[in-house]
């Protein structure tokens, strides 16, 4: 080397690249550790099988282990080979089984409107996307590149523009590895107002919107589930984690992604983590939320995770769609997924950090999140103020 000054400032230049570069490393590290989730809490007992089976007699798995009593879904289950597939070309099929029900349930006139409508269309279960006068391409798939660790399907209304902006602006604003989708109905509705042009300029303009062409109502919500798990088999079979929550959620994704990361392989197969309830009852208060009649059901349910925000490994989307076909409609989403799971030899894992039914008053203070994963409901407000909170770095409880 003719130049020895040369040699010595190439050195000093190197140095001082490396305590650059270890400098942002380690301020990084420090940064994620302040949105690290509880490191304390326990993952829960282990289910007997992490992978799925389905079993061509499923009344074991559902708890009926007798002739099962005389309410309809009872029935219905105890018979059940597999449900009519609901493509347009079968949609009579579909309305058949709705019709049935409908001669078949003795007090059925006397169930409230909702929950006939639903039963009446329960089985028909396959809907075309919906799609604007104005045409415009559909919500891509995940390319081979490109496939998400955990997708945030939120559970929308076309109406709810606010609470879908804020869940952009906050806990499904873009990071590495998750993508955010927002499922809907169709904004065409039914008695309300038209709301296509301004769904259809929303879907162009941020590409975050699954929607079909049916009637948006809380009992179309397992609609949602499984369209949404037929679009991942065909364009995102890829996917880790899938985050199923309604839009008035509040998630803290880092620490979601922390402790999804930190799993067990063999758990995270066949995870379903939420809020778990082991021993819900159906409602029988007929005008009360939640209602279920003695004659359409009877027993305890399944234990599910609350609908209020739950997680599932990507994997069993195949899975789930298939015992769908297999387990009697019924009208709550979350409820549903029970079953679905339970036919599937799959337990749920209760989370301590999830939190649906969060009062109200404990959304003043972050410092109440701190070992928090997921909570709800949460309006758009609080969770803008909720996530500047605990994005700052001076953020301290
Ligand atoms: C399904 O299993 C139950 C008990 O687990 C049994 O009583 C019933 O007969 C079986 N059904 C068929 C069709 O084999
Ligand atoms: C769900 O959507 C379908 C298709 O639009 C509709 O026929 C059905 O009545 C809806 N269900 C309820 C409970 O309104």
């Amino acid at each position: 080397m003719r130049c020895p000054k040369c040699l010595l400032c190439l050195s000093a230049l190197l140095t001082l690249l490396g305590l650059k570069v270890y400098i942002e490393w380690t301020s990084e590290s420090q940064l994620s550790k302040a949105y690290q989730g509880p490191r304390d809490t326990p993952p829960g007992p282990t289910p007997a099988s992490p992978e799925p089976t389905l079993p061509a007699n499923l009344s074991a798995r559902l708890g009926q282990s007798g002739p099962p009593p005389s309410a309809y879904w009872n029935q219905q289950q105890w018979q059940l080979g597999s449900l009519p597939s609901g493509d347009s070309a079968e949609a009579g099929d579909c309305r058949a089984w709705g019709a049935a029900a409908a001669a078949e349930i003795p007090d059925f006139e006397s169930y409230p409107k909702g929950l006939r409508r639903f039963l009446l269309s329960a089985a028909c279960r396959s809907f075309p996307p919906w799609r604007p006068v104005s045409g415009g391409s559909q919500v891509a798939g995940c390319s081979g590149t490109d496939v998400p660790y955990l997708l945030l399907a939120v559970k929308s209304e076309p109406g709810h523009f606010a609470e879908r902006q804020a869940v952009r602006e906050t806990w499904g604003s873009p990071a590495p590895g998750v993508r955010l989708l927002f499922l809907l109905g169709s904004p065409e509705g039914e008695a309300g107002p038209d709301l296509s042009s301004l769904v259809a300029w929303e879907r162009r303009r941020y590409s975050d919107l699954l929607l079909w062409d049916f009637l948006d109502v809380p009992f179309n919500r397992t609609l949602k589930d499984l369209l949404l798990l037929a679009w991942l088999d065909h364009h995102c079979p890829g996917v880790s984690f899938v985050l199923q929550a309604p839009d008035d959620a509040f998630l803290r994704t880092p620490a979601l992604l922390d402790h999804l990361r930190a799993l067990p392989p063999s758990w995270a197969r066949g995870l379903y983590l939420g809020e778990v309830f082991t021993q819900a009852k159906p409602l029988r208060k007929p005008r009360g939320p939640f209602y279920v009649p003695g004659s359409f059901f009877k027993g305890h349910y399944p234990a599910y995770a609350s609908g209020g925000g739950y997680v599932i490994a990507g994997s069993l989307a195949p899975w789930l769609l298939r015992a769908a076909t297999r387990v009697a409609p019924f009208p709550f989403d979350d409820v549903y997924t029970g079953l679905c799971f339970r036919a599937l030899g799959l337990a749920p894992r209760d989370h301590k950090g999830f939190r649906t039914a969060w009062p109200a008053d404990q959304t003043a203070d972050p410092c109440t999140l701190r070992d928090l994963l997921l909570v709800q409901p949460l309006s758009p407000q609080n969770s803008i103020r909720l996530w500047k909170q605990l994005q700052d770095p001076q953020f301290q409880c």
